[in-house]
């Protein structure tokens, strides 16, 4: 790895004189979310910084609602330079390393601040390192929030989602998530799961406040389970070409301003969380229905068991961290 990053700094000279010579440089931002949402509005927010940081060196163009790449096409797009920023979500990053199927693993943290904190500690800080060698380096990390689950039916305790077709992100741990509750999970592109609940070709899908108001998920789903079952997170990843092959000064501005911009972006992650729940029972469209600790129980019991089918890939000290990380 260290001959690989060695290779792109040396080029990185080169690359400066073309950039002086080409400017503005432009970094295409993609995503799969609509602009109301914290990765939209922390995107559009880091076109703001790095272009007022940079004034005439960068332009930075946002493509938001996958206009521009799905998130199973976006990271082969960066590994062959064809976009420059992405933000998947962190269950999508399957094929470049096993470590981050911690983030997806069933009622592991308490609440979002446990999340931060692990994210913020030596761990998360290292997994933002874990596909160097696949040349995506990790930029920082940025919250939408816990999942929950939205279904055509009433469901609150798991023998109630038996036989239901369930879709997922593309993660072999949220598929044995739902297998252990004997659900029928499909890996399905998010710009599909709205035709696909529209259309009933399946029952439910799981996902945050944000992402279900924002994509109208409600509006063809009665019932939302307040789970708190999972974890909907991303990591802000460029390629190691295209960071590495900047100057020393742009890159250090480039990365002040995505710092602020996902701070910015957790903020609203916070607030979205709290209102989109709100509009969405305010719709009157989808009933949001609330556990007792009993019935939750259950879904702790039925998925929990799911963390040893992965922990070897996994290790079993970061997952210990992560357990650290409520307790503190
Ligand atoms: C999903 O596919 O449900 C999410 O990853 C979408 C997103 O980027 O929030």
């Amino acid at each position: 790895m260290k001959t690989l990053v060695a290779t792109i700094l040396a080029c990185a000279s080169l690359v400066t004189f073309n950039q002086a010579a080409a400017a503005p440089i432009e970094i295409k931002f993609s995503h799969v979310v609509a602009e109301n949402t914290p990765k939209g509005q922390m995107a559009l927010k880091f076109k703001e910084l790095a272009e007022s940081a940079l004034p005439g060196q960068v332009e930075v163009k946002v493509y938001p609602n996958s206009q521009l790449f799905t998130d199973s096409s976006v990271l082969q797009a960066m590994q062959l330079g064809d976009v420059e920023i992405a933000a998947p979500a962190l269950s999508k990053f399957q094929k470049y390393t096993d470590q981050l199927q911690i983030f997806d693993l069933p009622f592991l943290f308490k609440d979002i601040n446990a999340v931060d904190r692990f994210q913020k500690g030596p761990e998360g800080q290292k997994l933002l390192k874990s596909m160097e060698s696949k040349l995506l380096v990790g930029l920082g990390y940025l919250h939408n929030g816990m999942k929950q689950l939205t279904d055509s039916n009433p469901i609150r305790v798991p023998a109630d989602i038996a036989g239901q077709k369930y879709r997922i992100m593309t993660s072999d741990v949220l598929q044995a998530q739902f297998e252990a509750v004997q659900a029928i999970p499909l890996k399905k592109p998010f710009s599909e799961v709205f035709t696909l609940l529209q259309t009933k070709a399946i029952d439910g899908q799981e996902n945050t406040w944000s992402n279900t108001y924002s994509k109208k998920f409600f509006e063809v789903q009665k019932y939302a389970t307040e789970t708190n079952h999972g974890l909907l997170d991303y990591m802000v990843v460029t390629s190691a070409e295209f960071w590495y092959g900047l100057s020393d000064d742009v890159r250090a501005k480039l990365k002040a301003a995505m710092d602020e911009s996902i701070a910015y972006g957790n903020t609203i992650a916070l607030q979205k969380d709290a209102e989109d729940r709100q509009k969405i029972i305010d719709s009157g469209k989808t009933t949001v229905l609330t556990l007792t600790d009993a019935e939750r129980q259950q879904w702790v019991d039925a998925m929990k068991p799911v963390w040893n089918m992965f922990a070897d890939e996994i290790g079993p000290d970061l997952i210990g961290a992560a357990l650290e990380a409520n307790n503190q």
